[in-house]
């Protein structure tokens, strides 16, 4: 059986636990299963503005970091997205057979611009009720005139700014918006078969299956397989902001205590966990369906030690775990030991190879030769099924 596995990390700034936890922990253990190839995907990064010399920095930094969590470089191919041109070759022809709709539904690009016309619709039609309701009012008392000025001005105040969220979007870089198809061309440029991701990449991924079936039927094929979505365990699919429960841990998040960076020491992860937010409740483990932040201290302490737990116990009252901690104070020291022993050592790691440049470059290099040998076969066999000439 071909199976190959691919993923992929924007070199956007350093990686931090969620990466680790929701990514490239499963891609060490997947190494020594399957053909393995990890990318460092630039050029889905300048979606986004970036610095030239911080990308490259960046790129650097995200090889060195695959390499000090453990990925073998000799067994696996690490290389950068831009460097195989397949990638842009593949995404074109995928973009011509992806309708705009599947990827006008994807929640990330909504996200980024935050908007949608169906609440300006809606907003306006509350506009209009308001309008009658004033229109009474003037035959009515005063006072229930006065209300209705207000709720006019209130809602033309929220018309104001969903309008500018529209000229968002009307602002938004094309390739913000297919960035999704690009994915697609990663995945199956390699006729790709498992991808391991975090959760927030599931909705990317389902795009990437169902492209990959619009070509196969479109050229009556079975050329691309249906690649298989890997989601790490429950526990460290969702790493959440250490400053807020409800938001996933992010590089681009402002403040740098909302998460631990595979590239902070020991110091800097035990006060990250010293300040992490927590809530007034006594027991660690009591109501955890409702107790955000300590639910995801507890996940990460459970992915890091290795313990299995159902979900549903979550949400509940999680008894098995109770009576370990006598309170925060406690929790969070036995949560600090844990991230340290994990994370302080890569970050030992990733500062030494980061001071061989030449050698992460050498590394960039001869997985750029590999990927771009499979590439460049796929993208033969591709064009003669799309109808291009292959010179
Ligand atoms: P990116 O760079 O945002 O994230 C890289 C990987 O880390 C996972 N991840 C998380 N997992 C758990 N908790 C978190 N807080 C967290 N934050 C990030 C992501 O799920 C991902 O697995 N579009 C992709 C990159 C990409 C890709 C690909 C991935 C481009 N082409 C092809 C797989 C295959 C992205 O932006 O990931």
């Amino acid at each position: 059986m071909n199976e190959l596995v691919f993923s992929g990390i924007q070199p956007t700034g350093n990686l931090h636990l969620g990466n680790y936890l929701g990514a490239i922990k499963n891609w060490v253990a997947l190494q020594h299963k399957y053909r393995s190839i990890f990318c460092i995907v630039d050029m889905h990064a300048i979606t986004v503005p970036q610095n030239p010399a911080e990308l490259l920095h960046n790129v650097r930094l995200t090889a060195a970091t695959y390499i000090a969590c453990g990925i073998d470089p000799e067994k696996n191919i690490i290389f950068a997205q831009s460097s195989v041109p397949g990638h842009a070759e593949l995404a074109w022809i995928l973009g011509c057979s992806t309708p705009m709709g599947w990827l006008n539904r994807m929640t990330q690009f909504k996200d980024k611009v935050n908007t949608s016309k169906l609440e300006l619709k809606d907003e306006l039609k509350k506009i209009k009720a308001n309008l009658n309701e004033y229109h009474e009012a003037f035959f009515l008392m005063r006072s229930k005139k006065a209300r209705a000025l207000a709720s006019i001005k209130k809602s033309t105040d929220e018309l104001e700014s969903l309008i500018e969220d529209q000229n968002k979007v009307e602002k938004a870089e094309l390739g913000l918006f297919s960035y999704p198809v690009l994915m697609a061309a990663d995945i199956l440029l390699y006729k790709t078969t498992h991808v391991p991701v975090g959760e927030d990449q599931k909705q990317h991924l389902e795009l990437a299956r169902d492209v990959a079936g619009a070509f196969n039927r479109q050229f009556k094929t079975e050329y691309f397989p249906i690649p298989e979505p890997m989601m790490a365990d429950w526990t460290s699919a969702r790493v959440m902001s250490l400053r807020d429960g409800m938001k996933k841990m992010s590089k681009s998040e402002e403040s740098d205590y909302s998460r631990i960076n595979l590239t902070d020491d020991a110091n800097a992860i035990r006060l990250k966990i010293q300040k992490a937010k927590t809530d007034t409740e006594r027991s660690v483990t009591k109501n955890l369906g409702e107790r955000p932040e300590a639910r995801n201290l507890l996940n990460i302490y459970c992915a890091l030690a290795n313990i299995k737990v159902g979900q549903e116990v979550w949400a509940d009252n999680y008894s098995g775990l109770s009576n370990r901690w006598g309170g925060f104070g406690d929790f969070k020291k036995a949560l600090a030991d844990a991230v340290v022993s994990a994370i302080a050592p890569i970050s030992t790691e990733i500062h030494r190879v980061m001071n061989d440049t030449s050698y992460i470059d050498s590394i960039l290099k001869s997985g750029a030769e590999k990927a771009g040998a499979i590439a460049e076969k796929n993208m033969r066999e591709i064009k003669r099924l799309v109808g291009f000439p292959v010179v």
